[in-house]
């Protein structure tokens, strides 16, 4: 089985990121091969500061290492050392109908949230079809927000197999419904777009003020409160094991507790959920080039994945091979 996810390194990471896909992704490093990438090519469609785009990219790298991604079972590299999947997003791109792309909903945010309308953001979607299809990938572990985005993928395959014969895999994604849509501070999906995001490694006294600004209602400390729709008690289930859960949601339907008090608890919990992770950062920033190093042979790992499946679909379409 091979598994194949990404990530932009738009922003810093948050912890929608880490629940949604990192920790999926590097649970199944451990039962197929898998190949993890930094969508750099992806973040150009919002971010033009190229200092701020190479460091955010090493940084990702960086925190995926940090969280457990292990090199030596899993490849991490970034999506712009492998040059083929441009070129199969262009192959791609000439089956994908413009109906199909006006049809999904990221280019339809991101407009409304201030991305300038690109060519490249509204063929976005292309571009990560290639990303899926360039390693014959079986599974794709991400968010709910992405699963539009497969099925365009597997919708561009089937036309491509349908065309030129079987050409490319058709991957499935995988989804966890527990942590499909991880939500932010404001109870809406956490999104670095939203300005709702709690990091996975920033700071203690921001992490605080992050969480003290989570939104709640209005009732009153001694009043019960419903545990059911609460943003607090969703992210201490993150973090806190069954029984930790199931009391603190009991706490809550007895009344008698702030919620200010139950979010230094989730502070708490989620501070020492992350502590092993951040002590291996800190190791890892002390080798200087440890994170190139691990991407230097990612890339080549993907690559060498990545020809021959560009080499059957150059064939297949006719741009290579003898005529008749
Ligand atoms: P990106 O960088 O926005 O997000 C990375 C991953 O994190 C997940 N995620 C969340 N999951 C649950 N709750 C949240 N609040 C939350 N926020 C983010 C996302 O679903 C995603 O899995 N287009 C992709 C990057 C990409 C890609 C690919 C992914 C490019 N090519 C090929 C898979 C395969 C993106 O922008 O993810």
């Amino acid at each position: 089985m091979r598994i194949l996810s990404g990530i932009q390194p738009s922003g810093v990471l948050h912890i929608g990121n880490y629940f949604g896909m990192m920790r999926p992704a590097i649970a199944l490093q451990d039962e197929g091969e898998a190949l993890y990438f930094i969508a750099n090519y992806h973040a150009l469609t919002s971010l033009r500061d190229p200092q701020i785009l190479r460091q955010n990219s090493r940084r990702v790298a960086l925190d995926f290492l940090a969280c457990g991604l292990d090199p030596n079972k899993a490849s991490l590299f970034l999506q712009s050392d492998v040059p083929q999947v441009t070129e199969l997003a262009w192959i791609l791109s000439t089956l994908t109908p413009v109906s199909r792309l006006e049809l999904a909903h990221s280019y339809k945010d991101k407009v409304a949230r201030g991305v300038p309308p690109s060519a490249g953001l509204f063929t976005y979607p292309v571009l990560m079809a290639a990303d899926i299809l360039i390693y014959d990938s079986d599974v794709v572990p991400v968010g709910k927000d992405q699963k539009q985005h497969i099925e365009i993928t597997r919708d561009i395959a089937t036309r491509l197999n349908d065309n030129y014969g079987p050409v490319l895999k058709l991957p499935e994604p995988r989804i966890h419904a527990r942590t499909e849509v991880v939500p932010g501070v404001d109870g809406q999906k956490m999104s670095k777009s939203y300005g709702n995001t709690i990091d996975i490694f920033g700071q203690e006294k921001e992490t605080r003020k992050r969480i003290m600004s989570i939104v709640t209602d209005s009732t009153p400390v001694d009043a019960p409160k419903d545990p059911e729709n609460s943003t607090i008690v969703q992210l201490y289930g993150l973090v806190a094991s069954p029984v930790e859960l199931q009391e603190m949601r009991e706490r809550f339907r007895a009344g008698g507790i702030g919620y200010g008090e139950f979010k230094k608890e989730l502070l708490d919990k989620l501070w020492e959920f992350f502590a092993p992770m951040r002590e291996r950062r800190e190791q890892i920033q002390a080798d200087a080039r440890y994170v190139d190093e691990v991407l230097a042979r990612g890339a080549e790992r993907a690559n060498n994945i990545s020809r021959p499946v560009i080499d059957r679909v150059r064939a297949a379409v006719g741009l290579t091979g003898r005529g008749t």
